[in-house]
């Protein structure tokens, strides 16, 4: 299904902080741009904002990973990028997104689609795909508002 030719797929997980809170507008045409440059190079992945933490994970080969996360680390709306997880998988988790987020799809949808993600196979879905996808749920269960 979302199996990469031979032994060239790519995966890459990693947070940052937000410099400024993004508004509505701004998120979306973040995903915007995101998704057409990730989709020219065939690049697919979740995207989630709360609380000034952003979670991103982007796959795809390992040519393309690069020029996508070059474009994601000058974007000068967040700082402190850290990596989580860089490195080679066989399946996409998520192979039907050029770039997701949970504004758009819903948090419920996304917590069924992430659990069904998690019962797929150990051949399928790496140790390190399972711990990205379980950080996902875990920030998915951050309430999206602060009280004040
Ligand atoms: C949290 C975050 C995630 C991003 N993800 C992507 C991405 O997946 N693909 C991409 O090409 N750019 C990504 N970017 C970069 C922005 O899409 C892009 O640099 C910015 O929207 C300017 O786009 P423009 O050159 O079309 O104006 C990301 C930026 C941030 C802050």
């Amino acid at each position: 299904m979302a199996q990469f030719s031979g032994n060239d797929g790519r995966s890459l997980t990693y947070t940052s902080s937000a410099t400024r809170e993004p508004s509505a507008e701004s998120l979306a045409r973040l995903l915007a741009s995101a998704r057409s440059f990730n989709a020219g190079l065939d690049v697919t992945g979740l995207l989630i904002y709360r609380h000034g933490t952003f979670l991103q994970t982007i796959e795809g080969a390992s040519t393309a990973i690069d020029p996508v996360f070059d474009r994601i680390r000058r974007d000068a709306s967040h700082a402190e990028i850290s990596v989580l997880h860089d490195g080679k998988v066989q399946q996409r988790v998520f192979p039907q997104w050029a770039m997701m987020n949970d504004s758009e799809l819903g948090v419920s949808l996304l917590r069924i689609f992430l659990g069904t993600a998690l019962a797929r196979s150990p051949r399928e879905v790496t140790l390190e795909q399972r711990s990205m996808i379980r950080s996902m749920m875990n920030m998915l269960d951050e309430p999206l508002l602060v009280d004040t």
